[in-house]
């Protein structure tokens, strides 16, 4: 019999896929699950199935809007809150923003992010062995290029990031609290948006600030602070905590580690099957609600229900990657992983993330010949009640 599931699922120390969805893989793409808007919703594991999810616009993220099922809340919600609109008001938002991350855009911020992983790592070896991963690389990374992207102050970086942080979370900190920081960050944003247009700088706020949209109607401060807050949370907390669980995958698997250091294609390879296999979330976050009735992988959906596309489960299906729960660098289909999305919201920031963790990496395996755990991988304390999963600290020797 299937077994009875209640949607936020139940969190679970590690990376690893949580083991109720992976019996779950094994008996279709689609399943019945509670919700705590108390109805009925869709778990989709299959990888075609969850592909079709994201990529059809009947499935509409705009649709869950103030739905208790999602396990976020409202934390995405509000005027250009990217991820939470449909086509076209997506559209108009998304053209402003798709100029800042081409990839050659990105690739020319990779000299920046090199220094800033070259200086963080340099600091961390100064201050002795052992070292925090998350504290002295895995957080201050991704924040500092974040903060740089969008022209947030340095001073203002710690107040910034534990802003971000409480907005990630499920059941770690009251709604209350939640929402309070999120009124907080808000405002923070939309006071730098007014500088902006008063001076604009070189950077990212400045170009929202000044760009028109697809149809010629500029963003007003509201869709600027909250688009920001999209690119700030979905770019900070996801990165950090990315480049921290390889690590420790690099640590505790030594066919990894000898792969990753056989040059630039090893490194490569040996981070695209990392990312396919980190359950980076259990609750895999935006759920869609469909706008009419439809079968997806062979199950009845009915209008007004809502559906969980579970990228995770996706990079597991066999039928698309053999042999899914052991980590195999170079295999077949390798960059056919679902991490980022797919379709209309496919994460802007892919390559920009691409990026910092194989700086991050490629900087930690070079400056660190001997890089080890400092403490047994059972050991490693992990987060609890975040949308995103990785060690609280990460101990490691050189
Ligand atoms: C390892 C790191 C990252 C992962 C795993 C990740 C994953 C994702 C996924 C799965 C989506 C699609 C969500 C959906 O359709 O439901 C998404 C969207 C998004 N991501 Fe990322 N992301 C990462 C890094 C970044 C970075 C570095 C940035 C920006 C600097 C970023 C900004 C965004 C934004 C703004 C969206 C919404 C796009 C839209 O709605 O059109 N992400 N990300």
């Amino acid at each position: 019999m299937a077994p009875h599931v209640s949607y936020p699922l139940q969190d679970v120390p590690g990376i690893d896929i949580s083991p109720v969805v992976r019996d779950l893989i094994d008996r279709g793409p689609v399943h019945p699950v509670d919700t705590a808007g108390g109805r009925i919703g869709w778990l989709v594991t299959g990888h075609d199935a969850v592909q079709e999810v994201l990529r059809d616009p009947q499935f509409s993220r705009a649709a869950m809007t103030g739905d208790a099922a999602d396990p976020l809340g409202g934390a995405f919600e509000g005027p250009g809150a990217i991820v939470s609109l449909d086509p076209p008001d997506h559209t108009r938002v998304r053209k402003v923003i798709a100029a800042s991350f081409t990839p050659r855009t990105i690739t020319r911020l990779r000299p920046g992010v090199e220094v800033i992983a070259e200086q963080l790592v340099t600091a961390m070896i100064a201050s002795g062995s052992p070292g925090d991963l998350v504290a002295g690389v895995g957080v201050p990374l991704p924040l500092m290029v974040i903060c740089e992207l969008l022209g947030v102050p340095y001073e203002d970086r710690a107040t910034f990031s534990r802003w971000a942080d409480s907005i990630m979370a499920i059941s770690s900190i009251s709604p209350d609290e939640a929402s309070a920081n999120k009124q907080s960050l808000l405002g923070y944003l939309h006071d730098l948006v007014r500088a902006r247009r008063n001076e604009a700088q070189h950077d990212l706020v400045s170009l929202l600030a000044h760009t028109p949209t697809g149809d010629g109607t500029p963003l007003d401060g509201l869709e600027i602070a909250n688009l920001c807050i999209g690119i700030l949370v979905g770019g900070y907390d996801t990165t950090a905590n990315e480049i921290c669980n390889m690590v420790f995958l690099l640590c505790t698997n030594p066919h990894l580690m000898a792969h990753a250091r056989t040059g630039s294609t090893g490194l490569n390879e040996t981070i695209d099957e990392m990312m396919r296999w980190i359950a980076l979330s259990i609750n895999v976050g935006f759920p869609r609600k469909a706008t009419r009735d439809t079968v997806l992988g062979g199950q009845p959906i009915a209008a007004g229900d809502v559906v969980f596309p579970d990228v995770i489960a996706a990079n597991r299906d066999a039928s698309v990657f053999a042999d899914p729960h052991s980590l195999v660098p170079g295999r077949e289909n390798q960059r056919r992983t679902l991490l980022f999305g797919s379709g209309p919201h496919f994460c802007p920031g892919a390559h920009l993330a691409r990026t910092e963790i194989e700086v991050a990496l490629s900087t930690l395996l070079r400056r660190l010949p001997g890089l080890r755990l400092a403490v047994a991988p059972e050991e490693v304390p992990w987060r609890w009640g975040q949308l995103v999963r990785g060690p609280r600290e990460l101990l490691i020797s050189w």
